[in-house]
């Protein structure tokens, strides 16, 4: 397993185009320490650079097939890591996974259709909706003092009864960072099978689970109309290459699920991200254990940060995902009013109406996924923003 110097190291991203840095600069000034999209500041595993490296040096890049060893690698670390068989004929190679999110509502469902989601979660849900024509149903997460949310199983059931066709779930939660137990699925997938709803679940952050939560795959609980969304490209820091995955054992729904991908001209085969998503999911072991137990550790930063220089603020419990949901509400400002202040002693969070106008209003995202000196930074320069 790598030690902290490798993660406390981190690396100089400035000058290599990344959104994170770069943009964000750009847009609110050249010191800002960016804290925002969930994008991490460590070097990839060695081994998905060494093998870049060494396509790369094959000096021609045609049009290249995805291969039995692309999706070898993928069953065999989800078999692996999360206990879940996955038969090569189930999955459907997507550049990424908004990509998936919107094929699977083109596929699933007719325009017009309702879909459920759980609010507040990551915005392009409700964008995805919005923009493939379907109809939003909110099933907002239910939320108790400590800022610990839960599922309102009670809502889902509501929505199902007014007609539902589809729920799109977030498995971790992103932002709310809930490692949803086999039990609270279990009960959701109990009624969504009595509606014949079918479930999407995006599993981007199934990697970042931290003891003693354990993941549970949607694709382990036996509703057969169940689709999932997964990628090599948020657990290695791989998002700029492009590719992800739709795993469906549903044979009805997958020929759908490739009839819209072929109708859409989604396309997949880029060389170098075949190339690192395969290094990634075979050889990437070693450093995700230790990148785990760092972010384990940034957790316990955040937590004493908060405590020590904002102990008016509640801090969601983090069982999954490097993403910190901050609740500022006792200082009275708008999110809009907490960005601006922000910008101008030099951090940046994603506002917490990125994940529900209503329900994140007061709320901002902090990224953990940097060197742990990065975070008393941050939350110094949000301190001096808020008092
Ligand atoms: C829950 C969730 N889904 C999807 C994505 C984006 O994935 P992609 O870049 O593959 O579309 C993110 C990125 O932060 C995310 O948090």
């Amino acid at each position: 397993m790598l030690d902290e110097r490798f993660f406390d190291e981190g690396l100089n991203r400035v000058g290599s185009d990344c959104i994170k840095w770069d943009a964000c600069r750009r847009e609110h000034g050249e010191n800002t320490l960016p804290m925002w999209v969930a994008d991490m500041d460590f070097k990839s595993p060695p081994e998905v650079t060494r093998a870049l490296m060494e396509r790369a040096q094959h000096p021609t890049y045609g049009y290249t097939e995805v291969t039995a060893a692309d999706h070898e690698a993928l069953c065999a670390f989800w078999k692996r890591r999360h206990g879940l068989e996955v038969a090569h004929e189930d999955i459907v190679m997507l550049p990424c996974v908004v990509t998936g999110m919107k094929i699977a509502l083109q596929a699933l469902t007719e325009p017009g259709d309702a879909v459920i989601y759980q609010p507040p979660v990551y915005g392009p849900f409700s964008m995805s909706v919005e923009s493939t024509g379907r109809t939003a149903m909110e099933a907002p997460l239910k939320r108790d003092e400590k800022g610990y949310y839960t599922m309102d199983l009670e809502a889902v059931e509501q929505c199902c009864r007014n007609g539902a066709k589809l729920m799109l779930l977030c498995s971790p939660h992103n932002p709310v960072g809930r490692c949803w137990t086999k039990e609270e699925l279990t009960a959701l997938v109990d009624v969504l099978r009595k509606y014949e709803v079918i479930l999407v679940s995006d599993e981007i952050h199934a990697d970042f689970v931290f003891a003693p939560s354990v993941f549970t795959p949607a694709l382990a609980l036996g509703y057969d109309r169940t689709v999932s969304l997964a990628a090599a490209s948020k657990t290695f820091n791989l998002a700029g290459l492009q590719q992800s995955v739709c795993l469906c054992p549903n044979a009805e729904l997958r020929e759908k699920l490739n009839a819209t991908v072929n109708a859409t001209g989604v396309t997949t085969g880029n060389i170098f991200a075949l190339t690192a998503t395969r290094a990634a999911y075979q050889y990437g072991d070693e450093w995700l254990d230790g990148l785990i137990a760092y972010l384990a550790g940034n957790i316990r930063e955040m937590e004493a940060c908060t405590a020590e220089l904002l102990p008016g603020a509640v801090l969601t419990p983090m069982e999954a995902t490097y993403l910190a949901w901050l609740d500022l509400r006792a200082w009275g400002l708008s999110t809009e009013e907490i960005m601006k202040r922000c910008e101008k002693t030099g951090v940046a969070f994603t506002g917490g109406t990125f994940f529900s106008k209503e329900l994140g209003d007061g709320f901002v995202r902090v990224n953990l996924g940097c060197p742990r000196r990065n975070i008393r930074e941050a939350m110094k320069r949000l301190q001096a923003a808020l008092n």
